[in-house]
């Protein structure tokens, strides 16, 4: 163990303490709103009910009694505007609303799903699609969106994983601020879901976590702290416990950590009807004390639950909850309105006529979202020697898988089917030849046999296959990976002809893969890639793009594997493979199938030169890393350049690399450029043995490359300063 520690009281960017700022116009608004609000029109500001299909009579009158701050899944710009209306011309105090809304990767324009659009390591891009969806749904009346979901998701069987930035918490923290940014242009965002969702037990959904605190701090926080620091409205509680407690009552991580030690200012709502459900929990006897239970821990908002505004009142008027307590979420939510400018336009931004879908950047996105996972013999790009394509598969001709499992007002009608594209691209020279083969779940293998034979009549068969989009997202949770119904089956006959196949793969989450890695000579994963998947996977095909995806997150190589990631412990006995007393399995090689970072490309590239500015560095300095990327192949390429770093030893144990900086580098055939990175030794710290953020002297390596196993490296050392 090293000594001393070096304690890093200049944590500004890790822990802010709250500010206290001098009144401003806008909170002597508040204040007077404040002042005359009674109590169930208090309440009435932190009750978000959700709306099926139009308002309720029932609703109707609560909005004009005050008794609702905002609403959920209502959208459409004039009912929206009705809905306003009424809240701002009927209600006693004229309080605009919130209208929210699950806006996740696009509103009519479906972007890539948000594990897709973390596959192009591109925050501007990233950023693009929120700022264009924000947009959208700004256009349709909405002013909240209930996203990014920053939730870090270490196992596949989640089914959510497709909704997150999958694995690391750096790659999840630079999207998670890019993805806030896109959206605030117009809207308010929400990171979610507060905290360590994505890590249920067994990858069942809302099922129990349990992580140390140093895991919560370390892996599972960061991107919401990042979010935090971009500015993020609003912050969504999850429905999970940590440790015995609910997420949606806990003060340590509302109060403690989110606004006291991030200096978070905006607004927690609870998710779904997770107030209520503190009763499941077995924490709340009685609806009422989930209520309390949940204000008490600084959840501002019920969504769906109503219990704030049916239970909360006779509390508060026996004194069991403080009228303090109410005030300060309200001050929070109307603060929110405040910020959105509802109290001066609350029509802002909202477009009697739909803007026309976005589909130049929904293709731009989805081409850097594809990941070439595997491509013997350079089959891919298909030459312009073949004159036959098979295109088979139950995925082939689908327009409502690529929307994925959370596509707010999307339609199939929009997408462009990989058949569609195919087809437009492959021009009357060459054939194109379709069978579905089987379903994507009923296990019909009545047509595989056809399948088989159009694939012997083909120069080469793209093979479309995957996951239905309601296999992954909120409850679906997988115990295997494997491409359900009858298209294993499919896919090994198909490649038993012997003829090429390229087998196209559209999924929520990492399948297990193994057959086809080693079978299949050329693999895309393009998970669901939104309106114009079939047009960005054509691309790629046919070689008008060159693939630069690298995957968010590891594929294992059977379920048996998962939890596996690439930012583990050595543990005392690290894998040797030959070694029984080893940390590993006996029945499977133990690294993955495709590692954190892993993707190909039509050409090559070579790493040399890897340079430390200054090896000897204190922990206020910056690292400054240097190294030449060549273009070794025949095409034009974008590489996305990784950075990892290991610190050696520590007074508590450390991963075997940390990803700490990528940036993504576009080369001519041929050319070479020197890519630098510049990361702030105080970013390589931990939370120590007491629980403090610390950056100890010692030695480190820097591993720079292609994906997290890149071998170039080299070493420095922190000092005391
Ligand atoms: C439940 C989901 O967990 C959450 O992500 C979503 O925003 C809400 N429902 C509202 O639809």
């Amino acid at each position: 163990m090293r000594t001393p520690l070096l304690l890093l009281a200049l944590l500004g960017s890790l822990i802010r303490p709250a500010v206290l700022t001098a009144q401003t116009p806008a909170d002597r608004l508040i204040d007077s709103l404040l002042a005359r609000m009674t109590l169930e029109e208090k309440l009435g500001q932190l009750n978000l009910p959700p709306v099926f299909g139009r308002l309720s009579p029932a609703q109707t009158d609560m909005v004009r009694r005050g008794l609702v701050g905002g609403f959920l899944g209502f959208d459409g710009a004039e009912a929206t505007r009705d809905v306003q209306r009424l809240a701002v011309e009927q209600s006693r105090l004229h309080i605009p609303l919130l209208l929210g809304h699950d806006v996740i990767h696009g509103y009519r324009t479906i972007f890539p799903i948000p594990l897709a659009e973390a596959s192009t390591w591109n925050p501007e891009i990233v950023e693009a699609a929120a700022r264009s969806a924000g947009r959208e749904a700004r256009a349709a009346g909405l002013n909240w969106t209930f996203a990014p979901m920053v939730d870090i998701a270490r196992d596949p069987r989640w089914g959510r994983i497709a909704e997150g930035s999958g694995e690391d918490p750096y790659l999840g923290s630079v999207l998670a601020a890019a993805r806030v940014r896109g959206f605030q242009e117009t809207l308010l965002a929400t990171a979610k879901h507060f905290a360590a969702y994505g890590a249920a037990e067994a990858g069942r959904d809302y099922n129990t976590v349990d992580v140390s605190e140093r895991t919560l701090r370390e892996i599972y926080l960061p991107p919401f702290q990042a979010a935090v620091n971009a500015g993020v409205a609003s912050i969504m509680s999850a429905f999970n416990e940590i440790a015995g407690v609910p997420s949606t009552a806990s003060p340590w991580l509302t109060d403690t950590v989110l606004r006291q030690q991030w200096g978070f200012n905006g607004f927690v709502v609870s998710d779904w009807t997770s107030i209520e459900e503190l009763r499941a929990h077995g924490i709340a006897a009685s609806r009422a004390e989930a209520g309390r239970l949940a204000l008490a821990a600084g959840i501002d908002m019920d969504m769906s639950s109503g219990i704030y505004v049916d239970s909360l009142p006779a509390l508060v008027q026996s004194g069991r909850v403080p009228m303090a307590q109410v005030d300060a979420a309200v001050r929070r939510i109307l603060r929110a309105k405040q910020r959105l400018g509802l109290f001066e336009d609350h029509n802002r931004g909202v477009a009697a006529t739909a803007p026309p879908l976005d589909r130049d950047l929904a293709r731009r996105v989805a081409r850097e979202a594809i990941v070439l996972l595997k491509n013997e013999r350079a089959l891919l790009p298909l030459g312009a020697g073949t004159r036959t394509i098979a295109v088979i598969g139950p995925l082939a001709s689908d327009t409502t898988a690529p929307l994925g499992p959370w596509h707010a007002r999307g339609q199939a009608g929009d997408v462009v089917s990989v058949l569609t594209a195919i087809r437009e691209r492959a021009g009357t020279a060459t054939t194109v030849l379709h069978a579905l083969g089987t379903g994507v779940t009923n296990g019909d293998t009545t047509g595989i046999a056809a399948a088989v034979a159009l694939a012997r009549r083909a120069d080469v068969t793209v093979l479309v296959v995957g996951e239905p989009d309601t296999m992954s997202g909120e409850g679906g949770s997988r115990t295997r990976l494997d491409l359900p119904g009858a298209q294993e089956r499919l896919l090994h006959a198909v490649v038993a002809t012997g003829k090429p196949v390229v087998l196209v793969l559209m999924n929520g989450r990492p399948l297990v893969l193994s057959w086809a890695a080693e079978h299949v000579p050329a693999i895309l994963e393009t998970w669901f890639l939104g309106i114009e998947a079939g047009h960005a996977i054509a691309d790629v095909l046919f070689g008008d793009v060159n693939p630069s995806g690298r995957l968010p997150v590891t594929f294992p190589r059977s379920v048996g594997q998962i939890p596996i990631y690439y930012n583990a412990k050595n543990t005392g006995r690290p894998i040797v493979e030959s070694q029984h007393y080893t940390s590993k399995y006996l029945d499977s090689p133990n690294t993955p199938l495709y590692a954190f970072g892993y993707g190909l490309s039509y050409t090559t590239f070579a790493y040399r030169d890897l340079q430390i500015r200054a090896a000897r560095l204190s922990a206020l300095d910056t690292l400054v890393v240097t190294v030449t990327v060549a273009n070794t192949g025949a095409r034009p390429g974008t590489e996305v350049v990784q950075l990892y770093v290991r610190d050696d030893v520590g007074s508590v144990t450390r991963p075997v690399r940390e990803l700490k900086g990528f940036q993504r580098v576009a080369l001519e055939s041929g050319a070479a450029r020197t890519v630098e990175f510049r990361v702030p030794v105080r970013e390589l710290g931990f939370w120590g043995a007491s629980m403090q953020y610390v950056v100890e002297p010692g030695t480190f390596r820097v591993y720079v490359g292609t994906n997290s196993t890149a071998d170039l490296s080299a070493g420095f050392e922190v000092v005391a300063p």
